[in-house]
C-alpha cells in the first residue's frame, strides 16, 4: 500500500506539535519536514531545534526535506535532531556522493530530490546510495501548487532505473486525491501532500482519500 506523507508546511505553525500529534493518529506514514533558507528556494521556514521540539509529539518516521544550500554543514544537526530521512537537493550539493556518505554514516537513510527540470540521470553513478528519491512535481518553496504532469514520466523512468534495489519514490508537490492513483501506478511508494491534508479538520478522511 502507498505511503501517505503529509507535509507540516500547510500545518498550524502556532500549533505545530499537536498538528504532528494529530496527523499521526489520523494514519500518517512519514511526517514531512520541509527546510527552506530563503536562498535555495524562495521561503523561509524551520531549523533543527523545531524538528527537536517536535520529534516527541510523534514516534513515526520523521521524513526531513532540506531545501538548503550549502547543506552539508547541516546535515549533523538535523540527524541530532531525530530526522530519519534526510533528502538534500542534488542541485544544492557539489558533491552529492559525499554528502549521501555523511548522512548514512551518521545513521539516518539517504534522500535524494530533485527539481523538475533535473534529469534523473544525475543519480547514475549513487543508486547504491540512498534510500529513498524524492521527485519534485512543483518547483519548491511553497504548499498549494499545481502539479506538473510531466513528472508522471519521470516516476515511471525511476522505477525502471531503480530496478530491484531497495530505493522508495516519494513524489511531492501537488498531490491530490485525483492523481494520486496514477502516481502510484507509476511507480511512487510514499506521496507527500499538504494542502490536501490540511485543508480540512478531519485529516484522517483527508488521508484516506489519497490512499
Ligand atoms: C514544496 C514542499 C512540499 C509542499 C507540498 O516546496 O516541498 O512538501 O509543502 O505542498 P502541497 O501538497 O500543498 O503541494
Ligand atoms: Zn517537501
Amino acid at each position: 500500500m502507498v505511503k501517505i506523507a503529509p507535509s507540516i508546511l500547510s500545518a498550524d505553525f502556532a500549533r505545530l506539535g499537536d498538528e504532528v500529534k494529530a496527523i499521526d493518529e489520523a494514519g500518517a506514514d512519514y511526517i514531512h519536514v520541509d527546510v527552506m533558507d530563503g536562498h535555495f528556494v524562495p521561503n523561509l521556514t524551520i531549523g533543527p531545534i523545531v524538528v527537536k521540539a517536535l520529534r516527541k509529539h510523534s514516534q513515526k518516521v520523521f521524513d526531513v526535506h532540506l531545501m538548503i544550500e550549502p547543506v552539508d554543514p547541516y546535515i549533523p544537526a538535523f540527524i541530532e535532531a531525530g530526522s530519519d530521512i534526510v533528502t538534500i537537493h542534488a542541485e544544492a550539493t557539489k558533491h552529492l556522493d559525499r554528502s549521501l556518505a555523511l548522512i548514512r554514516s551518521l545513521g539516518a537513510k539517504a534522500g535524494v530530490s530533485l527539481n523538475p527540470a533535473t534529469p534523473e540521470s544525475v543519480l547514475d553513478y549513487v543508486l547504491d546510495k540512498l534510500d529513498l528519491i524524492l521527485v519534485m512535481s512543483v518547483n519548491p518553496g511553497f504548499g498549494g501548487q499545481s502539479f506538473i504532469p510531466a513528472m508522471l514520466d519521470k516516476v515511471a523512468r525511476l522505477k525502471s532505473l531503480i530496478g530491484s534495489r531497495p530505493i522508495e519514490i516519494e513524489v511531492d508537490g501537488g498531490v491530490v486525491a485525483a492523481n494520486a492513483a496514477a502516481l502510484v501506478a507509476a511507480g511512487a511508494d510514499v506521496l507527500v501532500a499538504g494542502s490536501a491534508v490540511f485543508k480540512t479538520p478531519d485529516y484522517g478522511a483527508n488521508i484516506k482519500a489519497l490512499r
